[in-house]
Parts: C-alpha cells; structure tokens; sequence
C-alpha cells in the first residue's frame, strides 16, 4: 500500500472514529465501515484502529474474528450469501446454489480470480416465507430461481460503480379470515400522548395489568423489566431494542420495521419516560441493513416533530434520542447480555448473569433490552386499553402475538393470533392441515409431532419468539435435524466446551445415522449428550441447542430407529 493510500485510509478511519465516538463502544460500526469501503480488515486497519481507541491490537483481532460479517481475508466487491437454513433449505436452494456456482465459476466460500464476486452461505435472512433468499451486499433478493441467477449476477455486472442497495420485498402481512392484524388500525401517537399524560409509574403499572410478556421468546414479564430498572439510582439509563431476530423461521420483525416502525419508535419512548432513560439504542442485525435507511428517515422526521431530543412531546427535562446501532452476524447476539456485549465493541459473548441489564447493562448502566414486537405492543395496549389485551390470550399468555409462518403450507408470511392458540387450529388458518411436524420456537425450539396438535402456543405449553415451520407428510426427519445442527455448529461463539463440542458430536451423529453407522448405543449416547447441554452450556443458545435434535429423536422414533445400525 502507498503512503497516500494509507494516510487516506487513517483520515477515512479517524472520521469514522469522530462519527461514532472515540470509545471502545464504536469498535464494531468502525470496523464494519472499513470492510464495506476496502472488503476487508487488514493488520494495518486494526492497528490503527487500536491505536486511536487506545486498545491493544489482539482485541480488535478477536473481534474481527468473532463476527461472520468481518474478516481479514479480502473478498469480492460483491458478497453473495445464500441462505442455507431449514425453510430456504425445503424451497430448493440446492437448485440456486449450483447455478451460483457454475456461473460464477467458484465454489462457495470463494471469490471469483477478477475479485468481483465472493459466494457464501448465509443463516437465515428473515425471508423464510419467500425462499430461497439471496442478499447481495445489503440487497435481498426473494423467491430466487436458478433462472433468477443469472439476472441477477448480471445485475452486478452492469452496476458496477453505481450499485444502490434497495429494498422490494413483499411484507406478506396475512390477515385471517376474522380480523386483520391491530397494529394497522392503531395510531402509535395516540399512544405516546397518552404516555406522556401518566407519571412513569402509572405508564408501568398499565402495562403490568396488561400482563405484556416479552414477545422475543424468553416471556419475561415486561413491566417486571421495566420497574426494577426504574428503580436503580443512576442518572444515565438505556433503553435497547433487540432487532436482531435471527431464528430460523422468524420474520415478524422486520415486516414491524418495515411497515410499523413508528410504533416500535413509540414504545422505545414510553419507555424510556417509564424508567427514566435518556438514551435508545436500536440493535439491528447486519442481515437487515437494507432497513436502516427508512429507519433513519423515521428517526430525523420525529426530531423534527418533537419527539425526540430535549424535551420530547413538550414535557420539561425529558430528554430521549434513539440510535441505530447495526449487528455484524452473529446469531448469538440475539441473546440481551451478547447484545450488550456487541454494542460495547466486544466479542458477542453471553455474560453471567447476575447482575442483570437492568441493573447493570450497557456501559454498566441500567439497560431494559426489549424485543421490536414487544416494544409496538406498548402503545397499542394504551391506546385499546390494558384490559382488552389482558382479556385475549390465556391467564398466563395474555394478548396477541405475531408469527412467522413459513415452511410447506398454502399460507406462509405473518400472522397475528391471540396466544394460546392450538397448533390445530394455527394449521387450519394457513392452510397446514396435513402436517406431520411443525417446529415452534425455530431451530432453538422443538418439533412438535401432528399427534400433539392439541398443544397451545403460549407461555405454559409451547413457547416461541414467533417461528412456526410446517413440515409436510414427505419430509425426512433426520433432515430437518440435521439442519437445525448444521445451524448451530455455525452459530456457536465457541465460548464453553458443551456447546463448542457437543454440537459437532450431535451432527456427526446424524451424518453416522444417515450412513447407516450408528448403532443403538451410540444413539442413546447422543441422547445423554444432548441432555447435559441442556443444562451444562453457559446461555441460551447453548442449552437450547439440542432441543430440535431430542425433540426430533423422541417424536419420530420410527422414522429414526429405521436408519439405526444394527451391525454396529
Ligand atoms: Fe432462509 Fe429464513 S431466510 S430460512
């Protein structure tokens, strides 16, 4: 590199750094600016990049090496993922990925001789409705054909230059027959000025007789959340939104900030006047960047109007921004104290916990870190009332919920449904009612055989963050476990042995299966395995890992007994 080029490359990094703030926090949006400019992170880069921050080198290496969306290895000015994961997977993305190949000519995790193009696989996009997906630098392409291909490498081609990333995808919001979904017949600013009329208390008590529990999956109540935070004694607290859905299956939150995100903005605001937080930060995952631009648009429009900045809505001392802060793939960081991790500049490791976000979240303040359907609830329940949400649902499940529903049935996309819902009758209104499995809860969650379809979606029962995957009567199984593993073998942080190891054992295991290698004992040796990571891995992902795989071996015993070895 030239000496000009790299004092460009500094000022470029220093304006960054100047943008983001000259703290650790801002290590990942700098680096991700620099691999979007130059395709890759070089030493040079990282030890400017330490030296500005005032960090040692090694650190910024393990963060660089942490996130799917970083990398030191130089790539092509056009990164093309695929997505391998279970509904793209059933929508023939095998077809997509040879034509990927031949025509670019490399095979994937390779970049073309030219250094145009780089191939690779992706985790789910949240398109799992309209698969197979396909993004293109920060473009996402839908329902992709290996006809489709060719266009669209073409594309590429031709725009050299002057290539501007969009977003065409259709939202796919399906009313039932009965009712269309509340969030378009509800003004989110009826909400916030309701808000602003309560004292925090009263906004929190609302929502606690609503009996909200947080609509990522975890179920945590929120108001619980919202009242612990308010609580602590600090002057500085942070409202965080968990845009960062990446459970394969899962897409309802990206159609709330595509078509509804004023009331997710909405709801990030009563909360924080809830527990007295004078910052927001919005946690978009990296596979969404196509989103941030209209996100950003929102953001200024609602300076403008008041509602955000100093003295929002008109009230004295009641000062609130929201940032957005983008993901660099990595699905673990779904999990809150990984988020935080994340957007403190860090490897997106689960922390211990205690203590708790909301005691000592991000930067070591009180954090409430919420899920975007959670947070578009908020205003809805006081625009309708707490009692009217309390009413639908079940005692311990109140209201409604959004899912994403993809996989072989005739209505995929999303869905609003009151909680407790069988899984019966679910299947009924897509359209599903030949199923012999769906998975609730994505890859995390557990497949659920059509002799169970009395089961209610719900708290107590079977919970999930909104992922409904429909298997029909030919699906193989062992497959569907297979992809689950395959999954999680990519997502793992790596960080504790259970899980960085019994992965990999559990997906051996099943190409064994597939083979014809594994006898009865081995797969009862899976099974014990799969078992203690249920309770020896350090967070969520980890734990939950094996359920699809457990559930899978238990529920379809036939199916799985048939390709046990005996000779073994
Ligand atoms: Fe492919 Fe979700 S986009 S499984």
């Amino acid at each position: 590199m030239l000496v000009s080029e790299r004092e460009q490359l500094r000022d470029n990094i220093e304006a960054w750094v100047a943008q983001y703030g000259a703290n650790r926090s801002s290590l990942i949006p700098v680096m991700s600016e620099v691999q979007q400019k130059y395709g890759h992170i070089s030493e040079y880069v990282m030890q400017v990049v330490a030296d500005i921050l005032d960090i040692h080198p090694v650190e910024v290496d393990s963060v660089v090496s942490f996130y799917s969306f970083l990398g030191h290895k130089s790539k092509g000015r056009f990164i093309v993922r695929l997505c391998r994961t279970i509904s793209c997977e059933m929508q023939e993305k095998d077809r997509v990925a040879r034509q990927l190949e031949n025509d670019l000519g490399i095979r994937f995790g390779e970049t073309t001789p030219d250094g145009h193009f780089t191939l690779e696989w992706a985790s789910c996009l949240g398109m799992c409705d309209q698969g197979p997906a396909l993004l293109v630098n920060e473009r996402i392409y839908t329902h992709v054909t290996p006809e489709k291909v060719h266009d669209i490498l073409e594309e590429c081609r031709g725009t050299f230059g002057v290539y501007r990333p969009n977003a065409q995808t259709m939202m796919n919001i399906q009313d039932t027959d009965t009712s269309e979904m509340t969030f378009t017949g509800v003004d989110g600013r009826d909400g916030l000025d309701k808000a602003m009329k309560m004292k925090p208390e009263g906004i929190v008590d609302a929502i606690g007789e609503s009996g909200l529990k947080g609509r990522g999956g975890a179920g945590f109540p929120t108001s619980l959340k919202w009242k612990l935070a308010a609580e602590m004694d600090d002057e500085q607290k942070y409202v965080v939104c968990n845009a960062d859905e990446g459970e394969p299956g899962t897409f309802k939150d990206r159609v709330i900030l595509t078509d509804f995100p004023d009331l997710m903005f909405d709801g990030m605001t009563i909360a924080s006047r809830a527990i007295g937080a004078n910052k927001g930060i919005v946690y978009l995952r990296g596979e969404y960047m196509y989103l941030r631009a209209s996100l950003e648009e929102k953001l200024v429009k609602r300076r403008q109007d008041g509602l955000l900045g100093s003295n929002v809505s008109g009230i004295n001392g009641f000062d609130f921004d929201i940032e957005i802060r983008m993901g660099a793939g990595a699905y673990v960081c779904g999990e809150e104290t990984a988020l935080i991790e994340s957007l403190e500049g860090q490897r997106g490791e689960p922390r211990n916990r205690p203590p708790f976000p909301v005691n000592t979240g991000f930067m070591g303040h009180p954090t409430i870190v919420n899920n975007v359907e959670t947070f578009a609830w908020v205003p809805c329940i006081l625009v309708k009332g707490s009692s009217w949400f309390k009413k639908i649902g079940t005692e311990k499940s109140t209201g409604l919920k959004l899912f994403s529903v993809s996989g072989d049935c005739e209505k995929q996309g999303v869905f609003e449904f009151p909680l407790g819902i069988s899984i019966h009758d679910l299947l009924k209104e897509v359209g599903g009612e030949d199923a012999k499995a769906v998975q609730v809860g994505g890859a995390a969650g557990y497949c659920i055989p059509a002799g169970q379809f009395d089961r209610a979606i719900s708290f107590e029962d079977v919970a999930t963050g909104g992922s409904i995957i429909v298997f029909g009567p030919e699906r193989d199984m062992l497959a569907v476990a297979k992809n689950f593993m395959e999954f999680f073998l990519d997502e793992s942080c790596g960080q504790c042995t259970p899980c960085r190891e019994g992965n990999l054992r559990l997906f051996e295991g099943i190409e064994m299966l597939e083979e014809g290698r594994c006898s009865m004992k081995y797969l009862k040796d899976l099974r014990q395995l799969g078992e203690s990571m249920q309770v020896a891995c350090k967070c969520g992902l980890g734990q939950a890992s094996p359920c699809a795989f457990l559930s899978i071996i238990d529920n379809f015993n036939d199916e799985i007994m048939g390709r046990v070895s005996a000779a073994c």
